[in-house]
């Protein structure tokens, strides 16, 4: 099996919402909501594929050679990659139904977990997406994150209670959802979170609690304050507001002004082990990818995921060595220039 294997069979099987580019990047699909575009003029997605190819990374070949170690920590565990999958859903509405929801997930799911990560998982308007996210995390022994709409406070804590029951390692919540078209087509909105209810759903469970969609400094510090465990600095791949700027770009302003108080991960446009490295070079703990792993779910299922996910780890090593970087502790600002 082959990436180029894998990305043939996608494009056979996933026309017309996804055309399998042979980069990823937003153009074509431009406005595309239902779909798998960006919002609008399609700006908030194409700029990532842009802001990343400007950030260019530091050769350095005199240091003393090593093992080359990416793991990193969360959640108290050690996990051997630094990236994860991102929360997609809309196998039907997105895509165009060639798999469900349901045999999507699982793929996620048990794909990261061999690979020697986790999936966060999505949630949307109709229950099942939600439901079915659960048992393959259960099976996996925990290893998915939830990540849930910030539906009004009764719902949201019974949302946290299944996950817990799950065994998940930690519950993310896109509050950028505001912005998401498919909730208002389907009449039900959702509200900003404040401050203070935040802080309530921190501390309603004992797991870690990851809002995704920050994307300023402001909102970062504000979220440290209600005790999250992370943030997720996203713009929803594009999909809630036009104009949005890369949101690695935001890292090292958001970096600096929460310190080492929280994780932070980023999406948006990472299409390769160059892209990981640069994300974590700007600030980054971790990193989410969306949209190509559910090409490489289409070529080949599980083992796409896994493809798909070894082939980004070799790539994010053969940077590391290159620019004298044996841990991610190592990769930092002065390993990049933007231009
Ligand atoms: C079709 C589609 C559906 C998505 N559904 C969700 C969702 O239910 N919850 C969520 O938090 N993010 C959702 N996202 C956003 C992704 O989690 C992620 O932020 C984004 O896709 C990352 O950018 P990338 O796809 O360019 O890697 C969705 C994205 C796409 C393209």
């Amino acid at each position: 099996m082959t990436y180029q294997e894998i990305w043939d069979k996608a494009r056979s099987v996933m026309g017309p919402n996804c055309r399998v580019c042979p980069e990823c990047n937003g153009k074509a699909c431009k406005g595309e909501i239902p779909g798998v575009g960006g919002i609008g003029d399609g700006s908030s997605f194409t700029v990532c594929r842009e802001y990343l190819s400007r950030v260019k990374v530091l050769m350095d070949l005199v240091y003393e050679p090593g093992e080359i170690d990416t793991s990193v920590e969360l959640f108290g565990r050690k996990f051997g990659i630094p990236f994860f999958l991102a929360p997609i859903g809309g196998m039907n509405g997105n895509y165009n139904g060639y798999m469900t929801d349901a045999e999507f997930l699982k793929m996620c799911v048990d794909g990261m977990a061999e690979a020697g990560g986790f999936s966060f998982t999505p949630d949307a308007p109709y229950e099942e997406l939600f439901r079915d996210s659960l048992p393959p995390i259960k099976e996996a022994g925990g290893l998915g994150v939830p990540t849930v709409k910030p539906w009004d406070t009764e719902k949201l804590l019974q949302r946290i209670r299944d996950i817990e029951a799950a065994g998940a390692l930690a519950v993310a919540c896109d509050i950028d959802s505001c912005g998401n078209r498919m909730l208002r087509m389907a009449g039900k909105p959702v509200l900003p979170m404040s401050p203070a209810r935040m802080a309530g759903v921190v501390g309603s469970t004992k797991l870690p609690f990851i809002p995704k969609g920050v994307m300023t400094a402001e909102a970062a510090v504000k979220c440290a304050d209600a005790g999250c465990y992370g943030i997720i600095v996203s713009s929803h791949g594009g999909r809630v507001l036009e104009n949005s700027p890369a949101p690695c770009s935001m890292l090292p302003e958001i970096r600096a002004a929460v310190g080492d108080r929280i994780k932070i991960f980023v999406d948006g446009g990472v299409r390769s082990g160059m892209d990981v490295f640069r994300c974590l070079a700007l600030g980054a703990d971790a990193v989410l990818i969306g949209r190509p792993y559910v090409v490489a779910a289409h070529g080949a299922g599980k083992d796409g995921i896994v493809f798909y996910t070894k082939k980004i780890l070799e790539e994010l090593k053969d940077v590391m060595l290159m620019t004298g970087c044996k841990t991610l502790a190592d990769i930092d600002m002065s390993k990049i220039r933007i231009e």
